[in-house]
């Protein structure tokens, strides 16, 4: 989410010089999500509740949910003790919220990992029963074939006798060893124990949508935009 300084929020929001603003905050009369801010260099976003004298200028959105195109080796968790995680990544822009990754993707995959703090939201997504689709474009190191194709979609029995959802697999290169899945579950490790069953690896696993949103292209690695609210919808209703 875009930030910008809090001296130069207070100028254009109040029409005030930046003396003015300088004044504000040195004598303690502005807060950011309800504590004294004295330093105009801090950067603040638009979910963020900031007040001058009293008068809330913006009122923070009751939940935050962001798109973060998850880089390699980051883990898919709030907070670890090693390793770090894709809440690491936004944290510093949400300090007063807890936030949390709705869905997880594996420590070497990369793309669309969705952070909230809104537990309805993640638990209706999340849910089994919801079927939310996710969109992923996959490197194998085996060039698909017919019998894949089918067996996704007739529903993969794992090597743990685990019968799976059906999906779909299709071939995005003419080798046949990029391909795109769509999955309508969410089972530990699942595409690459999927491609397993058929003696294929997975090299590569990026994600690029969840609910029929696609991931921004914009987003380098590690970045991050907050969702619209259309877009916010659009995934409630894919889980309904
Ligand atoms: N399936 C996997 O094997 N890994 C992921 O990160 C996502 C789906």
């Amino acid at each position: 989410m875009e930030t910008t300084r809090l001296d130069k929020f207070l100028t254009q929001a109040l029409a005030i010089t930046r003396s003015q603003a300088k004044e504000l905050l040195s004598k303690g009369k502005v807060t950011v999500d309800g504590a004294v801010c004295k330093k105009g260099d801090t950067k603040v976003t638009a979910a963020q509740s900031i007040c001058a004298g009293g008068t809330l200028l913006t009122a923070a959105a009751e939940y935050v949910y962001l798109m973060l195109n998850k880089p390699k080796g980051v883990v898919s968790a709030s907070r670890d003790p090693r390793e770090e995680t894709v809440v690491d990544l936004v944290a510093q822009a949400y300090p007063r919220r807890t936030l949390f990754p709705a869905g997880r993707l594996d420590k070497t995959s990369t793309g669309f990992v969705l952070i909230t703090d809104d537990g309805a939201f993640a638990h209706e997504i999340l849910h089994p029963k919801h079927h939310v689709p996710k969109d992923y474009v996959v490197e194998i190191d085996t060039p698909l074939t017919e019998e894949m194709i089918q067996g996704f979609a007739d529903g993969v029995t794992l090597a743990d006798g685990q019968t799976l959802a059906p999906a779909q697999v299709q071939a995005v290169s003419a080798d046949g060893l990029v391909v795109r899945v769509q999955l309508r579950q969410g089972v530990y490790h699942q595409i690459k124990r999927m491609f397993g069953v058929y003696g294929a690896g997975v090299n590569e696993l990026h994600r690029d949508g969840i609910g029929g949103v696609l991931l921004d292209e914009a987003l380098a690695p590690g970045e991050y935009r907050a969702l619209t609210e259309a877009e916010v919808e659009k995934i409630r209703t894919a889980a309904q």
